[in-house]
């Protein structure tokens, strides 16, 4: 085989789109504009130092234009892909408080959803350490034709056709699952093309890494500050102590502990009761890569792809990562 051989994601989705025979290409052209705007937020990202796209929203640059924070600028990039190409009939995004409609004349007869974060990691914009993008896409549950609604988004996890994250780091790769494994491409920037470079991503059975906020340590349960010490440990066969990581992007922190083992908690505390991060754009996604990838993904007390969502910005802690480490942060929880 040609050393030069590779593979993109547009021909990856192709050789796979008879993974959904019902959806006749519509699927695989969906992927692909969610690859496209991945793409050009990539570069709004990168050139994001150079370009007054930092900073606050509302206020001026110095040619008196307003500028528009990099989350804004990923959601209006986001809408208009998915708008354009054709395939998806709604978009719920943590930057809108209600689902944005799309009724361009090209998407009257789309059958499929969209949510998604479509910054991850907004604090880690202005300083230059790695951000993403979140989503899925579900197959719409209202008839077709007629205007979505928020039944179309409260969907458990589990409905889910595809799952995936771009992150913005020293490369640009997009991490997708269609419930056959997970797959990863990096961006090569000489050609602006996705290339398959992790196949079949397996996330280790156990690691040696664990990502929590420590600094809220004191308004944690007990269980949780118990499992936190426990990590600390010193103990040779168990590989003990852990290493802490954690970025706040919640796609880099994944991202690290899919590739090398690791867990992500995000858990319930005195100040968010219900955790931070949210069952419809960050947990669900993120949750079904990682099972797909042979983690486990949980609440603390159910499977965070079983729950019923009632609500677009609904939030819930989340235990994520390697099954291993996940059952030992239950154990504790539940002791
Ligand atoms: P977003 O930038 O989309 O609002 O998400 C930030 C999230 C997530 O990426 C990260 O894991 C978490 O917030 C960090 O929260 P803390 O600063 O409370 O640890
Ligand atoms: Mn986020
Ligand atoms: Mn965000």
């Amino acid at each position: 085989m040609s050393k030069f051989k590779i593979t993109t994601l547009g021909q990856f989705i192709i050789e796979r789109q008879n993974e959904y025979p019902e959806a006749q290409g519509a699927f695989s052209r969906l992927l692909r504009d969610i690859g496209i705007a991945a793409k050009v937020i990539s570069r709004e990202v990168n050139r994001a130092g150079l370009a007054e796209i930092l900073g606050e929203a509302g206020k001026e640059n110095i040619q008196g234009e307003d500028v528009k924070k990099l989350d804004i600028i990923a959601n209006e990039l986001m809408i208009d892909c998915l708008t354009r190409g054709g395939e998806c009939c709604a978009i719920a995004s943590e930057e809108d408080d209600d689902i944005v409609q799309i009724d361009s004349p090209v998407s009257k007869n789309a059958n499929y959803v969209v949510t998604m974060d479509p910054l991850d990691g907004s604090s880690n914009i202005d300083v230059n350490v790695s951000i993403g993008t979140i989503f899925c896409i579900y197959k719409r549950v209202t008839p077709i034709g007629t205007p979505a609604t928020t039944e179309d988004f409260f969907q458990k996890g589990n409905k889910m056709l595809a799952g995936g994250y771009v992150i913005y780091g020293s490369s640009t790769m997009l991490v997708y699952t269609t419930g056959n494994g997970v797959n990863g491409f990096t961006l090569d920037p000489s050609i602006g093309e996705f290339c398959l470079s992790h196949p079949n991503m397996k996330i280790p059975k156990d690691g040696k890494i664990y990502s929590i906020n420590e600094g809220n340590r004191l308004e944690m349960p007990e269980g949780i500050k118990d499992y936190i010490s426990w990590c600390q440990e010193a103990d040779k066969p168990t590989n003990r102590p852990y290493s802490a990581r954690y970025i706040g992007s919640m796609v880099a922190d994944i991202h690290r502990n899919l590739s090398k083992g690791g867990i992500f908690i995000y858990p319930p505390t005195a100040k968010v009761p219900n955790g931070k991060l949210r069952l419809l754009y960050e947990c669900n996604p993120i949750s079904f890569i990682i099972e797909q990838a042979g983690g486990k993904s949980t609440t603390g007390k159910e499977r965070i792809l079983d729950i019923q969502p009632n609500d677009l910005h609904q939030r819930v802690p989340i235990f994520c990562g390697s099954e291993n480490m996940v059952n030992k942060a239950l154990e504790y929880l539940n002791k």
